[in-house]
């Protein structure tokens, strides 16, 4: 297909690249018309957001036709996968979602991404985003990625009615009181106490589970260099795992978050611990916040924000750098951000975001509330920001022979080695 440049000519727009530090890739081979986005958000609420920003997209770039490359699979089970396979093999789309933290450090580090130091001077980002976010989403000094959102992955989502049947007063605040609540749940309703889906529901449970055990301090600990895993406070969080897994539902595996999470807002199950993209499914649902479901900080979180954010990037040889940029303008406008993230269920990255935006989601409000406020902060190892994909990936395999073994110990041991092997790579 011919070549046609949209936002400006060829050698203008390769000079403005150079000159913004945004690199510009390759281009090799790419059709200019055309810009190819790649995200695993397919589902319910995600697709949502999404398609609010492919929207403006088209209308601000009518020419330009928008390849929506979404893998389906929650969290980006498949989607990284495949990511993985197109950049090894240097067929990178035009951007791609990436979290901040350790897994963009990833993709930095193995030469994936262009810097785009010249883009944030150009639009003024370095202003509008959080300090703290912007050291994640850096290397060497260079800023490689334009975060969109803040999502929560600590959050308790439960069902107000099936609680009341199971004579649970308040949400559970410490793990110890919500394993009281799975066990009444059990006892006085045909409820599932805990709902969960596919494994890395599982994992996605652990992570606010070491966080209800450990505290702040001691989570974050779990990610420095050397940490230790072998440990009795974490033998003491695994064993309060192994407790709140007794009351999870057997026919999970085939099913994604969305299906937990339904299954919540419909009564069939009182908890799950789940991000805070449940809260743009739950809208989409048509479910009201404080009858259908309701949320509390997972037990013993209280105070502390599990955080993660979706950032987009310029990959190193994408085709059309042009369209690129201007998705990842987009993406980082105010409006863009205003647009995606209450369909989402996230608040926004940029400090500026208009509240009104968000006002009409008890949810969200409350959470920008508490964003606002200054929260202790933790970074959520599932969704990329404590550790690393290989990281990852060794503790999702542990937690895969756990489920099949039951045997915490193990579990214990191949955390730890999980953790060893980390640092030393
Ligand atoms: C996370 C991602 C969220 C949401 C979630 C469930 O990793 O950051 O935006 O998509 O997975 O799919």
């Amino acid at each position: 297909m011919r070549r046609r440049w949209t936002t400006a000519p060829a050698a203008a727009l390769a000079a403005a690249l150079a000159a913004s530090g945004c690199g510009g890739g390759t281009g090799g081979g790419g059709d200019a018309a055309q810009v190819e986005v790649f995200s695993w958000w397919t589902g319910g609420g995600e697709e949502a957001g999404l398609n609010a920003l492919i929207e403006m997209y088209e209308e601000r770039h009518p020419d330009t036709e928008f390849v929506n490359a979404a893998v389906a699979g929650g969290s980006g089970t498949n989607a990284q996968a495949v990511l993985e396979g197109r950049l090894q093999s240097q067929d990178p789309p035009d951007s791609f979602q990436g979290h901040a933290g350790a897994e963009l450090q990833d993709y930095i580090e193995a030469g994936y991404l262009e810097p785009l130091d010249g883009f944030y001077d150009e639009h003024g980002l370095r202003e509008a985003l959080p300090d703290q976010l912007l050291e994640q989403i850096s290397y060497d000094g260079s800023v490689y990625s334009v975060p969109v959102n803040i999502h929560r992955s600590n959050v308790l989502w439960f069902n107000p009615s099936v609680l009341e049947e199971a004579g649970i007063e308040e949400p559970p605040q410490t793990l110890d009181d919500l394993i009281a609540g799975l066990e009444a749940v059990e006892e006085e309703t045909d409820a599932v106490p805990m709902a969960v889906g596919a494994q890395w529901t599982v994992d996605h449970l652990l992570e606010s589970v070491l966080l209800g055990s450990l505290g702040t301090e001691g989570y974050n600990a779990l990610w420095e260099p050397g940490a230790d895993w072998g440990t009795p406070e974490v033998a003491a969080a695994l064993a309060d795992f192994e407790a709140v897994l007794e009351h999870t539902q057997e026919e999970s595996a085939s099913e994604d978050w969305q299906e937990a999470s339904r299954r919540v807002a419909e009564g069939e199950a009182a908890f799950t611990v789940m991000g805070d993209w449940a809260a743009g499914y739950f809208d989409e649902l048509g479910m009201t916040a404080g009858e259908d479901y309701d949320w509390a900080a997972s037990p013993g979180t209280e105070g502390t924000y599990l955080w993660l954010s979706d950032s987009f990037t310029l990959p190193v040889g994408a085709p059309n750098p042009e369209a690129a940029d201007a998705w990842l303008e987009l993406a980082a406008s105010r409006e863009g951000q205003d647009a995606f993230n209450p369909l989402k269920g996230s608040i926004p990255a940029r400090e500026d975001a208009d509240p009104e935006q968000y006002a009409d989601s008890p949810y969200l409000s409350a959470a920008l509330e508490e964003w606002q406020s200054g929260p202790e902060l933790a970074g959520s190892f599932w969704h990329g920001v404590a550790a690393d994909n290989r990281w990852k990936n060794a503790i999702d395999t542990a937690v895969g022979l756990y489920l099949q073994d039951g045997d915490t110990d193990a579990l214990q041991d191949a955390l730890n080695e999980a953790s060893q092997a980390a640092q030393t790579e």
